[in-house]
């Protein structure tokens, strides 16, 4: 038919496969070419059924997402199923791989269903900000129920096919040769005298139409008030396919999806899942090779080392852990195993799996034992000098060619690296805790680090299923640097009069799951007072500081560990409760500072976290520390809590507008100069008509 659509006769089937790889996505060829091949079908009488598969990993895992937001194309996806479920001669979808989205749609559209054994079906379009458009909301509902639809539309999970058989939303598995088994099936239906029942006419999971009204009722007041708007439209679809005939069900399942098109959210999440698989391309992979990373050895037990030993295992790799005693040795295995107990008992892994973690675990405190690593990690706390030794130590020992990783959050990765005799070895892998959860990892690149171990660091994220993002070295990388724009931003607003509680419900109200001062209490607020207390010397005396959190400080008041912090924490209680006595702190230090507290929004106090964070992120990229805008926003998005909704503080200047994040900022500049001051690139960017996004590429 097309270079993505096969169209073949056998046996008087008309086989049509689809190809369009990666994944076979329902772009504009694919879509025409489908109709065009149904048509054919239906017009050639030697074809008595219809076979609808696709060659490769998957049948198809939806429609084609770098299409949405270009003008429309006919015939559109609703168009292609609408061609299938109408076809005189019935059709057989025969599904594989991951079907998904408009993939699962173009499978509910025809006459009957085959899958593979192995096969996973979903609506993943939730996670997109989207709803299935094209029937989806009107046919499943109509084959297996209510609730099973609305689980499965509103989570966005993938479900396997053995569950997708018991919930009628596929009619058979086939063991192994999907091919024929979808052809005998054919055969059989195109012999039939009576014609099959399409979908759209079927009313299998409608028989309650009482209990079905109570579900949705039951999920609409369940939602919660999160500021997602699909899920009540989910609701509302879901609905409509009791209520309404099919065809008016379709239109008003079009509209819903129309509008969530439209929505700023669904382009914020589109841009999301773009920039995640566009972080993994670096120039760096052009020209190097990744090694083998068999074996990791890890420097250090604690609550970092642990969480990156079992990432490893988990993956099947073997690790060697390093401690300076005994104790601290055991301390950390026994972190290790506690974690893959809980991976056990909670179901995540088999006993098999557990048992083989286990053997591939092993401890020592000689170095000489990591001799045949092919990378270690240092995950010792944050001390320069101890950091150095290590290096020094694994310098001794280590092969030519393994690799030498840093998980410091901040320290100058190129200073490390000259502790070594083999700079080009040096990579900063930084995980964030908990390493085994957390799905980010920022792959630092030093000055002198090869674009081999660069490829490895990517490769081996890979393998471990983190999200890696290539940072430059500069003080706190990508993420810890936005962070720290992010406090500081804070601070200045509570200092000029908002209160911590304010500003955390400020930003909780846009998305945050928890505000800043909340954060702070959780990592430790004596962290970032030891950083304070180092930098002090080198902080330009122009700088405006803030001293309410040293205050705090000076009180042992360390957050949520020490019980107290910005708020107090009852035992075994995670929320803590605002404290008047840190309120009188701050009010102490305004009346030292001679600051009139003046009130703030919640919109004010937002935009000006924002414009500290892109202002941050436009400086990054100006010094090439980041690669890419959508880059900073995978980094806040998976380390540092900021909504995936809101598509990242990038994306957010370009929907807010970049002459409007400008205006913010010289707005700002007057109060405080130095921190505020519009990053150049900016105003480059603007005087081209340009966004952030230009620099995506
Ligand atoms: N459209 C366009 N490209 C897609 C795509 C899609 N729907 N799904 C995946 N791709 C691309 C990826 O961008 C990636 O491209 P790259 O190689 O250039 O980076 C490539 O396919 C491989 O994808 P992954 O790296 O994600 O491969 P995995 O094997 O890890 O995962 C997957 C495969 C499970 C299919 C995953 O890609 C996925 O979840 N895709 C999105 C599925 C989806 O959201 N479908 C619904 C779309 S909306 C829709 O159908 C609307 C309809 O109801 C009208």
């Amino acid at each position: 038919m097309n270079s993505v659509v096969k169209y073949t006769v056998r046996d008087g089937i008309a086989v049509i496969t689809i190809n369009n790889q990666p994944v076979n996505a329902l772009g504009f060829d694919v879509r025409d070419g489908l109709i065009n091949a149904i048509n054919a079908a239906n017009n050639n009488g030697d074809v008595s059924a219809i076979l609808l598969r696709a060659q490769g990993r998957t049948f198809p895992a939806g429609a084609d997402i770098k299409e949405f937001g270009l003008p429309p194309r006919a015939p559109s996806l609703p168009d292609v199923c609408n061609t299938i479920e109408n076809s005189s001669k019935p059709v057989v979808a025969a599904i594989h791989g991951t079907t998904l989205g408009g993939g699962f749609e173009l499978a509910l559209a025809a006459h009957y269903r085959i899958a593979h054994k192995d096969t996973k079906v979903g609506f993943p379009e939730v996670n997109l900000g989207l709803l299935p458009g094209a029937g989806g909301t009107q046919r499943l509902p109509r084959l297996s129920g209510g609730l099973p639809a609305l689980n499965l539309i509103m989570t966005g999970k993938q479900v396997n096919a053995q569950f997708a058989l018991k919930r009628n939303m596929i009619d058979a598995i086939s063991e192994d040769n999907l091919l024929m088994v979808g052809l005998k099936m054919a055969l059989k239906l195109g012999q039939r005298k009576t014609p099959i029942t399409a979908t759209k006419d079927r009313r299998d999971g409608m028989q309650d139409p009482v209990s079905y009204q109570k579900v949705m009722r039951m999920r609409r007041s369940e939602l919660p008030d999160d500021g997602m708007f699909v899920p009540g439209k989910i609701i509302d679809c879901v609905e409509a396919a009791l209520l309404l005939p099919f065809e008016s069900g379709l239109a008003f399942e079009r509209e819903m999806f129309e509008d969530c098109l439209a929505s700023e959210q669904s382009k914020a999440l589109r841009h999301v899942f773009i920039a995640e698989r566009k972080a993994a391309k670096i120039p760096e992979l052009e020209t190097g090779t990744a090694r083998d990373v068999k074996t990791v050895g890890i420097v250090g037990g604690g609550l970092m080392g642990a969480g990156i030993a079992v990432v490893m295992l988990t993956a099947g790799m073997t690790v060697k852990m390093i401690e300076r005693d005994q104790e601290s040795l055991h301390l950390g295995l026994s972190r290790i195993k506690a974690i893959l107990d809980g991976n056990l008992s909670s179901g995540r892994i088999t006993k098999g799996a557990h048992e083989a973690q286990l053997n591939h675990l092993s401890g020592t405190l000689d170095y000489n034992d990591f001799a045949d690593v092919d990378l270690a990690i240092e995950a010792i706390f944050e001390d320069k000098t101890a950091k150095e030794n290590v290096f020094k130590n694994l310098n001794n020992v280590l092969r030519d060619d393994a690799i030498l990783a840093t998980n410091t959050s901040y320290l100058d990765i190129d200073e490390l690296a000259q502790t070594v005799d083999r700079p080009e070895n040096v990579i900063g892998l930084h995980f964030f805790s908990p390493a085994h959860i957390m799905k980010l990892l920022e792959v630092v690149v030093a000055g002198k680090t090869s674009p081999d171990v660069v490829a490895t660091g990517f490769a081996l994220a890979k393998s471990i299923r983190k999200i890696p993002v290539r940072a430059g070295v500069t003080d706190g990388f990508i993420g810890n640097r936005i962070f720290k724009a992010y406090r500081a931003a804070v601070e200045f607003i509570v200092e000029d009069g908002a209160s911590p509680y304010q500003v955390d419900a400020a930003m909780r109200a846009f998305g945050f799951k928890l505000g800043p001062f909340q954060v702070f209490d959780l990592a430790g607020l004596d962290i970032a007072w030891a950083q304070r207390k180092r930098a002090a010397a080198t902080r330009d005396p122009k700088a405006r500081y803030v001293s309410f959190a040293d205050k705090i400080c000076e009180k042992n008041w360390f957050g949520r560990k020490t019980g107290q912090g910005y708020y107090t924490y009852e035992k075994g209680v995670q929320i803590g409760k605002e404290d008047p006595r840190v309120l009188e702190i701050i009010v102490a230090e305004r009346k030292a500072q001679n600051i009139q507290p003046r009130a703030f929004t919640d919109k004010e106090i937002q935009d000006r976290v924002l414009a500290a964070m892109i202002n941050e992120g436009a400086r990054l990229l100006d010094e090439k520390i980041a690669l890419r805008p959508s880059d900073i926003d995978v980094v806040m998005i998976h380390g540092y809590g900021f909504p995936r909704w809101r598509g990242g503080p990038m994306k957010q200047a370009d929907i807010r507008g970049l002459i409007y994040v400008q205006s913010k900022l010289r707005a700002l500049e007057k109060e405080e100069p130095l921190f505020w001051k519009p990053s150049g690139l900016i105003g480059d960017l603007m005087k081209n008509g340009k966004g952030f996004d230009a620099l995506n590429g």
